[in-house]
């Protein structure tokens, strides 16, 4: 199996693309490290998953450097060590831009970045001392590229994504350390059904800028990040993946399916 005698940690991994990219790495070998503020749904999860999955459970709202280190030492001291960091978790909020609230904007960044960011610090050099490199996985998205006029804060949390991954990846190759992101089109998880996709309007507005014509499965993500965390992408280095089903090169409108 591809990640056999691997362990990752995957934040946001209760559900939706974080639970599928935990059982995707599960189903290829690798022990798993759950991390989630759901702590019922996160712990049914791990338990489902078995003895090679364990679970932390806290909100990554209120993340610091010593949450970090502590998540990274809880994987340490339950597989032994680190070799890949999937940060996944994020949240969204629509409002106009000019209504967007303060606080909604500082809380985004905080879990949507700034938890990638100490992580991806602490997971860092955990595999700097272990010494046989590592991959770090940032979740983006399409809104690191396009402009949703009612998500500021996750626009710019996905932007910042983007460059976080570009810069920790030309830092940490050295080590032999590959960081690369996946940026998903719009994929069937709760955090859609709660915003961009909630009308049937905003559904069929959303396909009709899809070229494959339908949305994606959280494991046609899963699959990229099992993917990049493998030697199979030994050569790709700061890049973000967009499993969107053509919906970043389109310039055109599709036909909806009723
Ligand atoms: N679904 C999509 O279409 C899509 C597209 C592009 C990017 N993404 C990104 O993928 C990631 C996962 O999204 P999803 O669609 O699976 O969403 P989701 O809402 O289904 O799942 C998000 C998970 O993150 C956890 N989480 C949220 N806030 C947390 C906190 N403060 N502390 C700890 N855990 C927290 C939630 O409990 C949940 O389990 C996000 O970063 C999102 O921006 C999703």
């Amino acid at each position: 199996m591809k990640h056999e005698g691997k362990v990752a940690v995957i934040t946001g991994a209760a559900q939706g693309l974080g639970l599928a990219c935990a059982e995707r790495l599960h189903a290829d070998g690798a022990k798993v490290m759950l991390v989630d503020v759901q702590e019922e749904k996160v712990k049914a999860a791990a338990a489902q998953l078995g003895e090679n999955a364990a679970c932390w459970i806290g909100d990554l709202l209120q993340i610091t450097r010593s949450m970090a280190d502590e998540i990274v030492a809880a994987t340490v001291g339950a597989f032994g060590k680190v070799d890949i960091l999937v940060a996944n978790a994020g949240i969204i909020h629509l409002a106009e831009f000019v209504d967007f609230p303060e606080q909604m904007f500082d809380d985004i960044l905080t879990i949507n970045l700034k938890s990638a960011f100490l992580l991806g610090q602490s997971a860092a050099k955990q595999m700097i001392a272990q010494g046989h490199g590592g991959s770090i996985i940032n979740m983006s998205s399409i809104n690191a590229i396009l402009a949703n006029p009612h998500s500021v804060g996750y626009a710019v949390s996905k932007g910042g994504i983007k460059q976080l991954t570009a810069v920790m990846a030309v830092g940490l190759i050295q080590h032999g350390i590959r960081v690369n992101a996946i940026g998903p089109g719009t994929i069937m998880t709760e955090l859609n059904l709660r915003s961009v996709m909630a009308t049937e309007e905003q559904r069929r507005t959303i396909l009709s800028r899809t070229p494959a014509r339908r949305l994606g499965e959280p494991h046609e993500v899963a699959s990229v990040a099992s993917f990049l965390a493998s030697d199979d992408a030994s050569y790709i280095v700061g890049q973000t993946i967009y499993p969107d089903g053509g919906r970043l090169i389109l310039n055109y409108t599709v036909p909806v399916e009723e």
